[in-house]
C-alpha cells in the first residue's frame, strides 16, 4: 500500500483528465505520431490514468510499462480493456532506489503524473539525468503549483492555503519535497541538458455539483494542515465543517493549479 487508494485515484481521474494541457498533450502526441510503434515507460502509474488518458493520442501499436510500488493500484491499471494492438506490463519497483532500473531498455517515452510535487530536487535531478542520458522525451502531467482558491470564500482559507503549501514540501518518500516549485524546477533542469520544453496549466475546476471531489479535497487540506501544525485544531475543524456545508448545499466552487510539461532532448534515438 502507497497511501493512495485506488478510490481517490478513480475519483479524481476524470477531473485530471479534464483538466491535462491540451496544447502540450498535442506536442506529445505530433512527437510520437510519425513512429509506427511506441514504447512507454510510466512512472507511479498508480490505477493507469496516464496509459488511459494518453493512449487515443499514440500511434496504434503501443508498448507500455507501468511502475508502481503498489501492487493493488498496479492491478487496478493492467485491468483496463484497451485495443488489441495495446500491451500493458506492470513492475513494481520502488522509485526513490530502483528509478534507473525502471528505465532499462528500449523507451520512446517517459511518462509520469500527479507526482513531481511529491518529489525532492535531487530525484528530480536524477530523473532529468536519467532520461537526458538516454535521449528519452518526458511527459509529466498535473504538477500542483501551489495555486488554490474556493468560493464562497472563508477567513480562514489563506492560513489553510499556507499550511497545505507547508505540508507540500515534507518528505513523501523521496526527500523534502519541493512541492509547487517541482515542475519548473524539472523544467529548468530540463532545459539545462538540452530539451525543448512545452508547458502550460491543468488546473482541477470545481463547480458546485462536484461534491464528492470537493469533499475530498477539502478533508485533504484540513489533514494537512493539521499535520503541519500550523493552526490550532478546533480552527481547523471549524473551517472544514463550514466549507462541508457549503459543498453540501452545492455553495461551494473551487479550483487546484497544475502543470503540465512535455520535455523532447535535441536527438531522440
Ligand atoms: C498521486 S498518485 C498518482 C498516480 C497516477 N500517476 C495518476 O496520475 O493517477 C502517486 C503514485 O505514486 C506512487 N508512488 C509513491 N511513492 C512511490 C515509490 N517510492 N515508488 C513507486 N511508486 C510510488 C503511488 O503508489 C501512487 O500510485
Amino acid at each position: 500500500m502507497s497511501g493512495f487508494s485506488a478510490d481517490w485515484l478513480t475519483l479524481r481521474e476524470p477531473y485530471d483528465l479534464r483538466a491535462r494541457n491540451l496544447t502540450v498533450l498535442d506536442a506529445v502526441a505530433a512527437a510520437l505520431e510519425p513512429r509506427s510503434s511506441v514504447r512507454v515507460v510510466d512512472l507511479a502509474s498508480g490505477t493507469g490514468s496516464t496509459l488511459r488518458a494518453l493512449n487515443p493520442h499514440l500511434p496504434a501499436r503501443q508498448n507500455w510499462t507501468l511502475i508502481d510500488n503498489d501492487l493493488d493500484l498496479l492491478t487496478h491499471a493492467t485491468a483496463t480493456p484497451l485495443a488489441k494492438d495495446v500491451s500493458v506490463i506492470a513492475i513494481t519497483l520502488d522509485l526513490n532506489s530502483e528509478l534507473e532500473a525502471a528505465l532499462d531498455g528500449a523507451v520512446d517515452l517517459v511518462t509520469i503524473s500527479a507526482l513531481l510535487d511529491l518529489v525532492s530536487d535531487t530525484w528530480l535531478e536524477r530523473l532529468a539525468g536519467a532520461v537526458a542520458a538516454r535521449s528519452i522525451p518526458l511527459y509529466a502531467a498535473l504538477s500542483y503549483d501551489g495555486r488554490a482558491g474556493l468560493t464562497p470564500s472563508d477567513p480562514f482559507d489563506s492560513a489553510i492555503f499556507a499550511a497545505v503549501n507547508a505540508h507540500q514540501l515534507t518528505d513523501k518518500g523521496f526527500g523534502p519535497a519541493l512541492g509547487p516549485a517541482a515542475a519548473a524546477f524539472a523544467i529548468a533542469r530540463l532545459e539545462a541538458l538540452g530539451y525543448s520544453v512545452v508547458h502550460g496549466t491543468s488546473d482541477w475546476v470545481m463547480g458546485p455539483e462536484d461534491r464528492d471531489m470537493q469533499t475530498e479535497i477539502l478533508a485533504g487540506w484540513a489533514s494537512a494542515a493539521h499535520d503541519v501544525g500550523a493552526l490550532p485544531f478546533t480552527d481547523i475543524t471549524a473551517w472544514l465543517k463550514r466549507r462541508r456545508d457549503a459543498t453540501a448545499t452545492e455553495r461551494s466552487s473551487l479550483y487546484v493549479g497544475h502543470v503540465d510539461f512535455f520535455a523532447t532532448p535535441s536527438a531522440t534515438r
